[in-house]
């Protein structure tokens, strides 16, 4: 009998289809928002073959080693970083993500931190609410256009061309930074720069990278030095791709004008300083939040572990 573990809540859609591919599976359903803790993980995974694990379980080697007899890992993410795919790869264990299906969801996510910080939306709202709204004035919540400003989209894969094409009506230049220079978002007017010299130029910085070794801490206390005075920055990645402290001690002392943020350094723990500023916007990790996007990943997780099971490669294989 094979045993499936999922290490958290999901959408319905994934759980009944694989009830119904493998009537005789044990499937070790975790029906709860809340996180196994490692030990719980480590005893939940012994036997199992599949795992739909959420993007904040960490599946090291050490922990792999609780389940010899693992086929698959099904991210319901479409990062990765959790997990030691080098482990995976050589103990002939498939690990998923979900790509495509939460695209559009992410680069809209992103675009609405954008405006939200630019335009100081939340802070307007929060204004508003408080009751200090007394009339309209000529100098009241200015904020900022894209018109004509320099954005520098940091990981322009899936989601980050998605949001050059979001970005593109309202007006600004577009720079990118990515693997490799990319002739599709050369025809749509971005123009590929390395990362030390778009970092330097940038008046808007959206940061939409997964987290490796080369993108953690692009943003430190030094990178930031380089940076112009003013610059907002957007992250829908992952937290550590921005070292916090600095960014704190940026817009404390102006050099960053406004951060919008989905994604923390220790997440879920997010910095009280951040907390106190008003030209700061906070999200608790959203970006794929939708109806259609979580249901839409839901099914592909429960796919990748159904041709997994059935020993076939499955369709969003990482490596
Ligand atoms: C969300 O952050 C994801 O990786 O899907």
């Amino acid at each position: 009998m094979s045993k499936i573990v999922i290490t958290r809540r999901i959408p319905e859609l994934g759980i009944d289809k694989l009830r119904k591919t493998f009537p005789e599976a044990y499937i070790d359903y975790h029906d709860s928002e809340v996180k196994l803790d490692l030990n719980e993980l480590r005893r939940r995974i012994r036997g199992a073959q599949g795992i739909i694990a959420l993007l904040d379980d960490q599946l090291s080697s050490e922990t792999l080693a609780y389940a010899p007899n693992l086929k698959v890992i099904a991210n319901f993410a479409v990062g990765y970083n959790n997990i030691d795919t080098e482990y995976c790869k050589n103990h002939g264990i498939y690990v998923t993500n979900t790509p495509d299906i939460l695209t559009g969801a992410t680069a809209d996510l992103a675009m609405a931190l954008v405006l939200s910080v630019t335009r100081r939306i939340v802070e307007a709202d929060r204004y508003t609410r408080e009751g200090k709204f007394s009339g309209w004035g000529s100098t009241l919540m200015l904020g900022t256009e894209l018109r004509d400003k320099l954005v520098g989209v940091f990981g322009a894969g899936r989601i980050g061309t998605e949001v050059i094409k979001r970005l593109i009506p309202f007006g600004p230049k577009i720079i990118y930074t990515t693997r490799a220079e990319k002739e599709h978002l050369q025809q749509l007017g971005a123009k590929y720069t390395p990362a030390d010299k778009l970092l330097k130029q940038v008046d808007v910085l959206i940061i939409t990278a997964p987290l490796t070794t080369e993108t953690k801490y692009l943003i430190n206390f030094q990178s930031l030095r380089t940076m112009k005075r003013g610059v907002f920055i957007i992250n829908v990645g992952r937290g550590p791709i921005i070292e916090e402290s600095a960014l704190v001690h940026g817009l404390s002392t102006g050099r960053i004008a406004g951060a919008g943020l989905d994604v923390y350094e220790f997440e879920p723990i997010v910095t009280e300083d951040l907390k106190l500023m008003d030209n700061v916007v906070i999200l608790p990790h959203i970006g794929s939040a939708t109806h259609e996007a979580r249901n839409g990943m839901s099914e592909m997780v429960a796919d990748a572990v159904i041709s997994a099971l059935k020993d076939e490669r499955p369709q969003y294989n990482v490596y």
